[in-house]
């Protein structure tokens, strides 16, 4: 017990004690603090990863201003029912470009991390404006609303601009096109290859069949992209390279 009665001199000595303290407690900061300086390594790099068109970015903001982060998480861990039920799990990369990321903490519906392209825009127009006509169960709210909301892309370059302060690698063309790229994005018969040259693989669409560009295209263009940048036919985890 001799060692364990050194003690004693460390309970009866203040300041040896808060030395004694400070280092212990030290320890513990450094082993906490010290990885997040190296956090940039942790998130991979992968291919197909680009920032969001600027209509996806607005039905971005309306699928956050409309709350249905609170039924739909967008995030499928590595765990085998839920990789069978959704598709790849997600990476840290995919994510890289949400300001604020939208992973989600509950699941009224399902996850949403790879809903692009599993449906038609039909589908989804349909299903949005009253879901339950195609699943009769369903306790999701009706969006129809949406519709009948014409948007204007006002602010479309601030949106982006301040998207660019937080890290998202918008380029100055980008932010100088974005109005066009906009409109051009839920209109097939626009000229849409500098859209699709900024944007590789974006989706042209009018998304709701109808004419303008309502909340409704914003909202069903974000949905389309989710999940579908990565090709994981080609890709491999850095791990298990
Ligand atoms: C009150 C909870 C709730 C809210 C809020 C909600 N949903 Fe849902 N959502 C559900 C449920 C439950 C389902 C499953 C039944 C169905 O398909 O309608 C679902 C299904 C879906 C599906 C089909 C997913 C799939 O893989 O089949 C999509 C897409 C969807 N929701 C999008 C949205 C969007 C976009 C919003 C916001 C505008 C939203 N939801 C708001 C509950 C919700």
């Amino acid at each position: 017990m001799a060692f364990l009665d050194k003690h004693a001199i460390l309970e009866k000595n203040a300041s040896l004690l808060m030395v004694g303290s400070l280092l212990v407690v030290s320890i513990g900061g450094i082993v906490e603090i010290a990885p997040l300086f190296y956090l940039e390594n942790t998130i991979e790099k992968v291919e197909g990863v680009r920032p969001y068109t600027p209509l996806e970015l607005t039905g971005r903001d309306i699928y956050i201003r409309e709350g249905c982060y609170v039924c739909h998480s967008q995030m499928i861990r590595p765990m085998r029912d839920e990789v069978e039920r959704y598709g790849h799990y997600s990476l840290a990369a995919e994510s890289m470009y949400d300001h604020p990321f939208q992973w989600g903490s509950k699941r009224t519906g399902p996850d949403l991390a790879r809903v692009g392209g599993r449906y038609s825009d039909e589908w989804h127009v349909d299903h949005l404006t009253d879901p339950q006509s195609v699943v009769p169960e369903s306790v999701m709210p009706k969006y129809g609303f949406l519709s009948n909301r014409l948007i204007e892309p006002t602010y479309i370059e601030d949106l982006l601009s301040t998207h660019r302060m937080v890290g998202v690698p918008y380029s100055s063309e980008m932010i100088e096109a974005a109005k066009a790229d906009f409109v051009a994005q839920a209109d097939p018969n626009s000229d849409y290859d500098g859209l699709q040259e900024r944007y590789p693989g974006a989706k042209v669409s009018n998304y709701d069949g109808q004419p303008g560009v309502t909340e409704m295209d914003a909202l069903v263009a974000y949905l389309q992209v989710l999940g579908t940048m990565v090709d994981f036919s080609t890709f491999t985890p850095d791990a298990s390279r």
